[in-house]
């Protein structure tokens, strides 16, 4: 049986201190032979136990095998796998007298994107298994794109099992030629070619004489050369603030790890989304202060003010903000089963910070062999594409491209709670809000504008209309009774001295939405338009009676989010489909039936209702007079009115 040789150390050792670290992640397809190259990287650097590898060549002897099969050290996992844990992503550890390493291994196969989505995020480098008797493989192409879309600064290209072809030069030279033409078209900087033999080690952790022209270094050597350091965010301060820290009254810290940037003592932060400012007092760690705190670093920061913060918020430099929006464009990778509905909303974990999310567009799939777009509703498992996102409240970002610490997210289903897609925020379609300087929450804006405040508080619009402004949302079927229901309220309001307004469905669509018809997009961007202009008159201390069909729960909740808490109350007017359809008081069911009218609410388009509204109107069993008291009654209960 052969022995794998002794390990090698190139270069000077350094003090484990010093050593720098490298992440880097493993792909290939099956059988390739990225358990054999794991192990023997773990082997050869002496970071395997005496015991594991006696354990691993007896188990080799006794299938027969006349080479110690170090793929059988990464065997734990596998038995880990059958016993049903789950494992999405298996770090592994290991230095050289230079460097130290952690290798994020993704088990699996054929949840290669999300693996590879969760052990990249914060790789400095990936390997790409190709076998040299296969060549490139679709998988091959998808992995590249990935580690492109990911924006993994460094590749490695590993051509293993080199003695299978009888280490010929051709052999390699065409993988490296049509691997290259591939990735011109991707965003990658820095690609390394090397032929190896993970079997027998060739080019693994020692120099192969079975291949002299092969004039490159081996893979340890360049794991533990590649450059790194540049590849980081030193530049952009953004400290996510993970938890409050109070252990005795006279201090209060802000715990967390610098997502990228530098801060020291005496320097000014911004808190978002408060906006208020105050100076760094200290840096806080386990062994003392410092100086100075770096993008990887968990510390605690405190501050010279009282100044509230929570978990989620984040910490800036007032010169060098990031976007805050409720709406922003981003890649995302698709890893559940349950494919992607833009009906229902998920949890989007972005930093330290939770939002409720919904996708709101989905703007194409991504062929990953051709890289291709193509038109898409939806995403299934693996697959990719570009979406828009809109959040319940503002998020604090910075495109994925200028920083993946900040640029990222997960959306979590909040029924299943797994993870349902990954997501890299592409970022300026809508434009930087200025929370720092205004305090105003920003959805969706344009570019170069700047809210024109400080016109009249909307305390003294309240003061003098003598009642506070709200937004009643109106839902419900067509012919269900919204319109009716509303007018009469609005009557009453009027009459009774009120500053009111009413935003109808049918009346926008004379003018303001006049250009939309009746697809789930455009109901969309119906409902966002009406919503915005309830908002600004809501602002100036109206009662705004909003009467939309609304048919989808994920265009409330974003009318909901972008008002202030309290000041949306969603009214379910509540009518059997039935009795809508024999009212019928515009003959549109009718025509609908006929095919004259495509697309209609209740025939041939869906209506969700809601699940939690502030106030549910039955018109079917009540008269109109006494829903209108119902909501008179609803808005003295809440301080509206008197
Ligand atoms: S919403 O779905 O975008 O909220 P909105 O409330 O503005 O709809 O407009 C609904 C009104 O448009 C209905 O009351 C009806 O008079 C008219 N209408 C015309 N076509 C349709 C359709 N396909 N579906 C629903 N309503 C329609």
């Amino acid at each position: 049986m052969d022995l794998p040789q002794a390990p090698v150390a190139p270069g000077g050792a350094l003090p484990d201190a010093e050593k720098s670290l490298l992440r880097f992640t493993t792909s290939g397809s099956v059988d390739d032979g990225k358990s054999t190259l794991i192990g023997r990287l773990l082997y050869e650097t002496n970071c395997i136990f005496e015991d594991q590898y006696a354990a691993v060549a007896r188990t080799s002897e006794k299938r027969g095998s006349e080479r110690v099969d170090l793929a059988l050290l990464l065997d734990g996992l596998a038995a880990e796998r059958e016993q049903g844990i789950t494992i999405d992503v298996a770090y592994r550890y290991f230095q050289t007298a230079r460097r130290k390493f952690i290798i994020a291994d993704t088990p699996g196969h054929e949840q290669y994107t999300r693996n590879m989505v969760t052990g990249a995020s914060t790789a400095d480098l990936a390997i790409i298994l190709i076998d040299a008797r296969h060549g490139v493989l679709t998988q091959s192409r998808r992995h590249g794109f990935l580690i492109s879309l990911l924006q993994i600064p460094h590749l490695v290209v590993a051509v293993n099992k080199m003695d299978l072809v009888d280490w010929r030069q051709d052999a390699y030279d065409a993988i490296v030629r049509e691997y290259q033409e591939f990735s011109q078209k991707l965003d990658i900087h820095d690609i390394t070619f090397i032929p190896l033999s993970a079997l027998d080690g060739d080019n693994v952790t020692r120099r192969s004489d079975r291949m002299p022209w092969y004039q490159g270094q081996t893979l340890l050597h360049t794991l533990e050369n590649v450059h790194v350091a540049a590849d980081r965010n030193f530049v952009d301060f953004r400290f996510p603030v993970q938890t409050v820290l109070r252990p005795h009254l006279d201090f209060r810290g802000f715990a967390g790890t610098v997502a990228s940037g530098t801060i020291r003592p005496g320097e000014e932060v911004v808190a978002l989304p408060s906006g208020r400012a105050s100076h760094v007092k200290s840096i806080e760690t386990f062994d003392g202060q410092l100086a100075e705190a770096f993008a990887g670093q968990a510390v605690a920061l405190t501050l010279e003010d009282e100044i509230d913060l929570s978990r989620g918020d984040m910490l800036v430099r007032r010169a060098n903000l990031p976007q805050v929006a409720t709406a922003f464009d981003a890649t995302l990778c698709w890893m559940d089963q349950e494919p992607l509905n833009r009906r229902t909303h998920y949890v989007l974990k972005h930093t330290t910070n939770k939002v409720k999310a919904f996708v709101g567009d989905v703007r194409y799939r991504i062929d990953v062999n051709t890289l291709h777009r193509e038109p898409a509703e939806s995403f299934a498992l693996n697959e990719i594409g570009r979406v828009t996102i809109r959040t319940a409240r503002p998020v604090f970002f910075d495109p994925y491209k200028a920083n993946r610490a900040t640029g990222s997210f997960i959306l979590v289903d909040p029924v299943t709670n797994r993870t349902a897609a990954a997501g890299m925020i592409r970022g300026t379609a809508r434009e930087v809000g200025d929370v720092a300087r205004s305090g105003q929450a920003v959805s969706h804006r344009s570019q170069n504008v700047q809210w024109e405040g400080g016109l009249i508080a909307q305390a003294d619009w309240e003061k003098r209309n003598g009642h506070k402004g709200a937004v009643l949302w109106c839902t419900g079927y067509s012919g269900s009774g919204k319109s009716t229901v509303a007018k009469a309220l609005v009557r009453e309001l009027f009459a009774a001295g009120c500053q009111v307004m009413m935003l109808d469905g049918d009346n926008v669509r004379h003018g303001l939405c006049g250009d939309l018809g009746f697809s789930d997009r455009d109901r969309t961007e119906n409902i966002r338009r009406v919503a915005e202009t309830a908002k600004l008159f809501y602002e100036q201390g109206n009662i705004v009676v909003c009467t939309f069909i609304s048919p989808f729960r994920a265009d409330r909740e974003f009318a909901r989010a972008i008002m202030p808490a309290g000041a949306f109350h969603e009214v379910y007017v509540k009518c059997d489909l039935e009795v809508c359809r024999r009212r019928d008081p515009k003959g549109l069911y009718r025509k609908a039936e006929a095919g004259e009218i495509a697309e209609f609410t209740g025939v041939s388009s869906p209506y969700e209702a809601p699940e939690a509204p502030e106030l549910v109107l039955e018109t079917d069993l009540h008269a109109v007079d006494d829903l209108v008291a119902r909501l008179r009654a609803h808005l003295r209960e809440h301080g509206v009115t008197d």
